[in-house]
């Protein structure tokens, strides 16, 4: 199937999308429709499939709903990196639908909440936060960054921005892809030592810190279990801040109680929010972000330029740029 329709083409942007960036896309773009709404779910309400070819959406429930309405769609964007939300059964089978995600818009924000996070974990920021609550007045030794190792696991877009900025802080670092073989390798980093899957568990046991940046897929579910976290080093910390379900949670409380891990920090959980229950919360040392390492106040209109520079591609005929391989799920 050809990926543009002939005539005119409908495009259905759901998220918190100002009128005046869709008004500067219909200036842009004469020969599309652009119906807006705010959420997905208000979309499927509203029966907005009908007739649609072109979806903007973050994933979530109604994805399906939607689909089930959208027999002329050719292209899902979605507004996010990971497509764990909306590569279901259904989309799946969906012959000729293309799907792409919000990919290269992350790294600043991604790479500082980063560094941020493993800055509070070396230099004690959460015991000096407890200590200031009680006005107490406690002084103890510190390490720093510099000097020491750093593993990124999952080499795309974000996980190459953290490496980036980890290195200008004098952090020795490595990065573990899956296969390593396509273009999403994008610019070498100076400085970084790239290896593959096979190569994982051997840099774990080398690694003070720990980055997860992973999408989460049917290989990377549940692939920080136990045994995992056991070969990581005595004293070494985990920031996850790809796919909370990529880490088993009870087996990452246990590590952080019983070693060999000093500390954590999370911006992904298996489920979000973290329930009140999890033991999680109440480790003093683990630091809890609500998912929000990407966030930015630019987030969504630079969703809009991202999907305005693959609009033109369709429109063009030309292949769409971040394409999800949906068999592999990332
Ligand atoms: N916390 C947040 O708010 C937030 C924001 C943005 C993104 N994220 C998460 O971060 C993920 C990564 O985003 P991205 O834009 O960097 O994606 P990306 O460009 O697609 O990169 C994904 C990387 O993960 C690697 N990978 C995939 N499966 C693997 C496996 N089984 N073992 C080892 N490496 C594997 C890939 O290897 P190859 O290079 O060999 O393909 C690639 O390097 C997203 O999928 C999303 O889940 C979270």
């Amino acid at each position: 199937m050809a990926i543009r329709p002939t005539g005119r083409v409908r495009a259905v942007l759901c998220g918190p999308f100002e009128e005046r960036w869709v008004a500067s896309l219909e200036a842009r773009f004469p020969d599309v429709d652009f119906v807006l709404h705010r959420r997905l779910a208000d979309a499927v309400a509203a029966g907005a499939g009908r007739g649609a070819h072109i979806l903007l959406s973050a994933g979530g429930q109604a994805a399906d709903a939607f689909l089930a309405q959208a027999d002329d769609l050719r292209w899902i964007q979605t507004t996010s990196a990971g497509v764990d939300g909306i590569v279901t059964p259904a989309l799946t089978a969906r012959e000729g639908l293309v799907l792409t995600a919000a990919k290269g818009i992350h790294g600043d924000q991604m790479s500082e909440h980063t560094l941020a996070l493993l800055l509070a974990l070396t230099r004690s920021l959460p015991t000096f936060l407890r200590q200031q609550a009680r006005r107490e007045w406690k002084r103890h030794t510190l390490p720093e960054l510099r000097g020491r190792s750093l593993l990124v696991v999952g080499y795309g877009a974000v996980g190459r921005s953290i490496a980036r900025l980890c290195r200008a802080v004098g952090l020795h670092v490595t990065a573990v892809r899956r296969q390593g073989r396509d273009e999403r390798g994008g610019d070498a980093v100076e400085g970084v030592r790239v290896v593959t899957l096979p190569a994982l568990d051997e840099a774990l046991a080398e690694a003070d810190y720990v980055v997860l940046t992973l999408p989460l897929t049917a290989q990377t579910y549940g692939m920080f279990g136990a045994e995992r976290l056991a070969r990581m080093r005595v004293g070494s910390y985990l920031v996850n801040v790809g796919r909370g379900a990529v880490v088993d949670e009870v087996a990452l409380a246990r590590a952080l109680v019983e070693g060999p891990l000093a500390g954590a920090a999370l911006d992904v959980f298996a489920e979000e929010p973290l329930p009140a229950d999890s033991p999680l919360w109440d480790l003093p040392n683990v630091i809890i972000t609500p998912h929000v390492a990407a966030a930015s106040p630019r987030y969504f209109e630079q969703v809009l330029h991202l999907f305005a520079d693959n609009l033109e591609r369709f429109l063009a005929g030309k292949p769409l740029r971040h394409r999800v391989d949906v068999g592999a799920g990332y």
